[in-house]
């Protein structure tokens, strides 16, 4: 019989992800800030959550909106200082949430200190901070290797001055750090210490799988049209060794981890994520849940396939089990609105709870990214002038040699751009949401007169108090943070049913995908006449039966305790 593995408050704990710019706008300059989220922590808290994963605050040119980092030991003015982040940061504390900081050390901003130093030349001490390198042919013609960005077109950026080039796997705003150099380890250490030194929990680490960069940087994979040459960057061996070393500093404050791994599987991630590969990191972000309507990324498009979700959850869940912990995510700020997705607009509140339900009540430690608990939606620019982010950019380029007019890629950026889940937060039924006086930053989605928290907190079948609830179940039942998860229906290409089991106690999670009536039959073993109905996004019937057909986008969770 599965029975308990050791609870530990990084797995019991939910966290609530917050993108700075877009949450709340507390000076009303119409960007997001720190003033803006003291005023929220009680909403925050109210969601149920246990900690506050910050993406960056860092001062920043904002070339890549805050991953572009200027300064490891501060806040950016735009969004407040050290002193108002400490008021935040004691605020969190004071209601029992910890906080996790974005530690982004693959690169820096091009105007770090550290960069601009390391551009005065090999006599810098600075210059190996980064890889610069000779072209292969003199005056920039031809550049040290045929690895291209993730972002930005080459990932080599020419430096006239120096007649060398630094690498920038990102945006050419983003120089990778070469830590590789001890010297540069322990400024991650130092980094390290001044937040924790601060009362800072943890941290999540960006794309921590790329920190190594294979010897002597071989060309890559000639046919990437983009991120050629990532064999050669995504975790190597060294990646380990450095995390070791991070980790001694970590430990020692008792700090958590998630780190972000682009590729990663289950067999790579046991590597690093278990006890036998020494807990490098406590969680890994994978990327394979949000691979059921795309192919690796979300700007090449496929039809949305359950087969490939049910496939990447349940193999990560039976793979983790007993060997290391699940980082259960649908959203973040990379990532198009998942109602949009996975869900549907014409459903909006019914197949946002089953997609809530269907990945909250599963083993592991949930994230909720900000508005995905009021099922805010991807929104519809109509040019391409309005979109902020240089990934979109840099696929305008990429698919404008695809023949693709600026109107056609509007379209496809309104479906598959990031930025979506970048508008700002819609508090209120008033001007912009409700999330600044002044004109934001970046669009408001139109829908905000209709999805808006005040609206969600006012209507007790909304989205928000499902969240809450699942929180709170989730909280009071171990057997679905620590449970044995079995999928049934394995073939069904609409249903989505899993059981979680613990110490004899069972749950039973069906989720409908579409609109289709389907013919639902309680699995083998399973008596639902017997069970109580946790959670149904339907009237819950007052009595039990062990065939229903389910409604659109239907979803029911059964207990038996
Ligand atoms: C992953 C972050 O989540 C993303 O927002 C960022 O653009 C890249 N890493 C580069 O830092
Ligand atoms: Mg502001």
């Amino acid at each position: 019989m599965p029975t308990q593995q050791n609870p530990i408050w990084w797995k019991e704990m939910s966290v609530y992800q917050i993108w700075p710019r877009s949450f709340a706008d507390g000076d009303n300059d119409g960007i997001g800030d720190l003033h803006g989220v003291l005023e929220k922590l009680d909403y925050i808290k109210a969601l149920g959550v246990d900690a506050i994963w910050f993406s960056p605050l860092y001062p920043s040119p904002n070339a890549d909106y805050g991953y572009d980092c200027a300064d490891y030991k501060n806040i950016h003015p735009e969004y407040g200082d050290l002193e108002l982040f400490k008021r935040v940061l004691d605020g969190a504390h004071a209601r029992g949430m910890k906080v996790i900081l974005d530690l982004v050390i693959n690169h820096t901003s091009d105007h770090h200190e550290w960069f601009i130093k390391s551009k005065e030349g090999p006599q810098s001490e600075y210059h190996d901070y980064y890889y610069w390198r000779k072209g292969k042919k003199p005056g920039g013609k031809k550049p040290p290797n045929n690895w291209l960005s993730v972002f930005e077109g080459g990932a080599w950026e020419y430096d006239k001055n120096l007649d060398e080039y630094y690498l920038h796997v990102f945006a050419k705003g983003q120089p990778d750090l070469n830590i590789a150099n001890p010297k540069v380890r322990e400024e991650v250490k130092s980094i390290l210490r001044f937040w924790l030194d601060m009362g800072v929990d943890g941290f999540r680490e960006d794309v921590i799988t790329y920190i190594a960069k294979r010897e002597g940087l071989p060309n890559g994979f000639p046919l990437m049209p983009v991120g050629r040459g990532m064999e050669h960057w995504t975790s190597l061996p060294p990646v380990k060794e450095y995390l070791k070393e991070f980790k001694e500093v970590l430990d020692e404050y008792g700090a958590f981890t998630v780190g972000e791994a682009p590729m990663m599987t289950p067999k790579l991630a046991k590597e690093y994520i278990t006890e036998e590969a020494g807990n490098l990191l406590d969680l890994m972000f994978h990327f394979q849940v949000m691979e059921a309507d795309c192919f690796l990324i979300d700007w090449v498009g496929l039809p949305f396939s359950l087969k490939k979700l049910k496939k990447a959850f349940s193999v990560w869940q039976n793979e983790m089990y007993g060997a290391g912990w699940n980082a259960n995510y649908i959203e973040n700020h990379d990532h198009p609105r998942i109602i949009n997705r996975y869900g549907s607009l014409k459903y909006r509140v019914a197949s946002g709870k089953m997609l809530a339900a269907m990945y909250i009540l599963q083993s592991g430690t949930p994230f909720i990214y900000q508005g995905q608990e009021i099922g805010m939606t991807n929104i519809a620019l109509d040019r391409l002038d309005q979109f902020k982010d240089v990934m979109t950019f840099n696929n305008f380029k990429l698919f404008k040699k695809l023949g693709f007019s600026e109107e056609r890629f509007v379209r496809l950026a309104n479906r598959r751009s990031r930025e979506n889940a970048r508008t700002p937060i819609q508090w209120t039924a008033e001007k912009n949401g409700g999330f600044s006086e002044t004109e934001p930053w970046f669009p408001v989605n139109p829908n905000y007169p209709e999805i808006n928290v005040a609206a969600a907190e006012a209507d007790p079948d909304s989205l928000l108090h499902w969240y809450r609830a699942l929180l709170a179940f989730r909280k009071e039942n171990p057997v679905v943070i620590h449970g044995k998860y079995t999928e049934h229906y394995k073939s069904s290409r609409s249903l989505y049913v899993y059981s979680q089991e613990l110490d004899g106690k069972r749950l039973l999670v069906v989720c409908a995908f579409g609109e289709k009536p389907v013919q639902f039959s309680a699995p083998t073993g399973f008596d639902l006449t017997g069970a109580k109905q946790a959670f149904g996004n339907y009237a819950i019937p007052g009595i039990q039966t062990n065939n229903f057909v389910t409604k659109p986008w239907e979803c029911r969770v059964y207990l038996w305790d």
